[in-house]
């Protein structure tokens, strides 16, 4: 499947809000039928942290690249109320997943790997961050229902949680691919 095929794909899919399964089912096919090349040349890089380039965005859902470099990585967070897939098309990923201790304090409980065609899935409770692991680049692709607007972040010690705007750290790089 071709970027364009992917778009359009995407672009007649209901503009109601995405069911996980529904998620789920449309990712599960990614990792073959993706022309992954073409669709990771799309993918932008910065020296300031990873970077989002935005495929497709509607009101109930949105695609978009990201573009990582060795080292960068996503601050802890949480998905508010968003259901998302993630592919990884090039390099490899670490997930670490994390839960709320009785206490409040955030405790790591899962580290996964994910190297290319792996597929993994995000829930509006699932905390995590998610780093870079290897020594070249590495570009996913994801898909969130409703788009994600906006992260929980997590203070580590108290368990307590802020919102902030998706993408605020790189207000350059969040690119819409026409
Ligand atoms: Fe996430």
């Amino acid at each position: 499947m071709s970027l364009l095929e992917l778009q359009r794909l995407l672009g007649s899919l209901p503009p109601s809000r995405m069911r996980p399964e529904e998620l789920g089912a449309l990712a599960a096919g990614w990792p073959d039928a993706l022309e992954v090349e073409e669709l990771a040349a799309k993918a932008c890089f910065s020296d300031q942290g990873y970077t989002r380039t935005i495929l497709h965005r509607s009101p109930a859902w949105e695609a978009l690249l990201v573009g990582w470099l060795p080292r960068q990585r996503t601050a802890r967070h949480g998905h508010a109320e968003s259901f998302g897939v993630t592919c990884v098309l090039e390099g490899s990923l670490v997930e670490v997943e994390y839960r709320l201790a009785p206490g409040g304090q955030v405790l790591k409980a899962e580290r996964r790997k994910h190297g290319p065609g792996s597929v993994f899935h995000e829930q509006p409770h699932t905390i995590h961050h998610v780093e870079h692991a290897g020594r070249v680049r590495a570009v996913s692709l994801h898909l969130y229902a409703p788009p994600l607007q906006r992260m929980e972040l997590y203070d580590g010690s108290t368990g307590t949680s802020h919102p902030r705007r998706s993408g605020r750290r790189e207000p350059k790089s969040s690119i819409m691919v026409r």
